[in-house]
């Protein structure tokens, strides 16, 4: 019998429904007589705001519980920039949405090689020689608490999924050396990587001498870097740069990693671009659809067990970048349907 797997997906405002038509072809690419892929269209957002007055609704809440897994696009623009503030405002519809999931990790891979070399190459305002092999995922923590484990204080859950394949170290971020809330991150990080993952290797690194290091030996930074919601945030911000460029980078948000023994309902993953909706360019099939159809890779990868699809997505992103078959902001020629095409045909 045929395994359907079922996607939400939302496009969201400015370039989110032009990346995600790629990122849809991409999937579709996929299936088999074996593998379905049942999509659900819904809005979230600015669009979401304009026909039913919510940023997200119930149902579209509800229909994310349903789903094997959500991608997400982009929300927000100058339209919806007035009144309209927090989870009123059209990112409230993904803060609304993320908490409905029980959402607490967000995953952002790294590396020089992702999504080609060339592109790190071309674009980073690092030397080859600082970047050359930097590989690690930054892990940060939503804010949310997994629900079973609430006796702990924000942002320091006992238990949460990581990347520890391939079998990295773990580095730990914080300011245990002035702040308090720091100290009790760090005992609850040691307790639980003692506990729950005895093989796993800790480092603990304080979160300003991190930055400093990313920037001089990124590479020794290779690992999952595990950081609260501030410290995390800007240090992924700061791992863009490595890159050099925003149209490239996808992450995941996750509940849980499928198997982890910490999870204790079904895993949700919600996949986004690291981007914006970029209004500066929407409507002209300029966007770049890369980051978008890196989170279908993130997607196997995390929520549906295809792992070798995964790679395979990866591969194909790689070989059309490296081509030269580029959008215009990697100085290429060609538009966003182009790219997704190519990517779909290198598949
Ligand atoms: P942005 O990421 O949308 O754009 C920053 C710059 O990068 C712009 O010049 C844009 O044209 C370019 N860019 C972004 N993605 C691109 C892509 N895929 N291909 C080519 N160029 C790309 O960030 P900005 O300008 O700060 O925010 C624009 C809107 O997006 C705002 O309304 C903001 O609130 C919203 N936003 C939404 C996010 C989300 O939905 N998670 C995250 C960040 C911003
Ligand atoms: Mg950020």
């Amino acid at each position: 019998m045929a395994q359907t797997h079922h996607i939400l997906v939302l496009p969201g405002d400015g370039i989110g429904p032009e990346v995600m038509a790629e990122a849809v072809k991409v999937l579709q690419a996929f299936e088999t007589p074996q593998r379905k892929f049942q999509l659900r269209h819904e809005l979230i957002g600015g669009c979401s705001i304009d026909a039913t007055g919510k940023p997200v609704t119930e149902e579209v809440k509800q229909a994310a519980l349903d789903s094997d897994a959500v991608l997400f696009a982009a929300v927000g623009g100058p339209k919806w920039d007035g009144a309209r503030r927090g989870l009123d405002g059209p990112e409230g519809g993904l803060l609304q949405l993320r908490k409905a999931m029980d959402i607490y990790a967000n995953l952002r891979p790294c590396s020089a090689t992702s999504p080609s070399p060339s592109i790190a190459k071309e674009f980073s305002p690092f030397r080859e020689e600082i970047i050359e092999g930097v590989d690690f995922v930054v892990q940060w923590m939503n804010g949310a608490t997994p629900k079973k484990k609430s006796s702990v204080s924000p942002g320091c859950p006992q238990k949460w999924p990581f990347a520890t394949t391939p079998p990295w170290p773990v580095i730990s971020l914080d300011k245990a050396n002035v702040l308090a809330s720091s100290r009790l991150w760090r005992r609850v990080v040691e307790k639980t990587i003692t506990t729950e993952y005895p093989q796993v290797k800790l480092i603990h690194q304080l979160a300003d001498s991190a930055s400093l290091i990313m920037a001089t030996n990124p590479r020794s930074l290779n690992g999952v870097i595990l950081a609260d919601n501030t410290f995390g945030d800007m240090l992924s911000d700061q791992a863009g740069s490595i890159v050099g460029t925003l149209g490239v980078l996808p992450s995941a948000s996750l509940n849980g990693l499928p198997g982890d023994k910490a999870l204790k309902t079904r895993p949700y993953g919600l996949y986004e671009p690291t981007h914006g909706s970029a209004p500066d360019i929407a409507g002209r099939n300029i966007a770049n659809p890369v980051a978008m159809i890196l989170c279908v890779a993130l997607m196997f990868r995390y929520s549906l067990n295809m792992e070798a699809e995964a790679k395979r997505v990866e591969d194909a992103v790689r070989k059309v970048l490296d081509s030269g078959v580029r959008t215009p902001d990697l100085k290429g020629k060609v538009g966003t349907k182009e790219v997704g095409d190519a990517i779909v045909a290198a598949l």
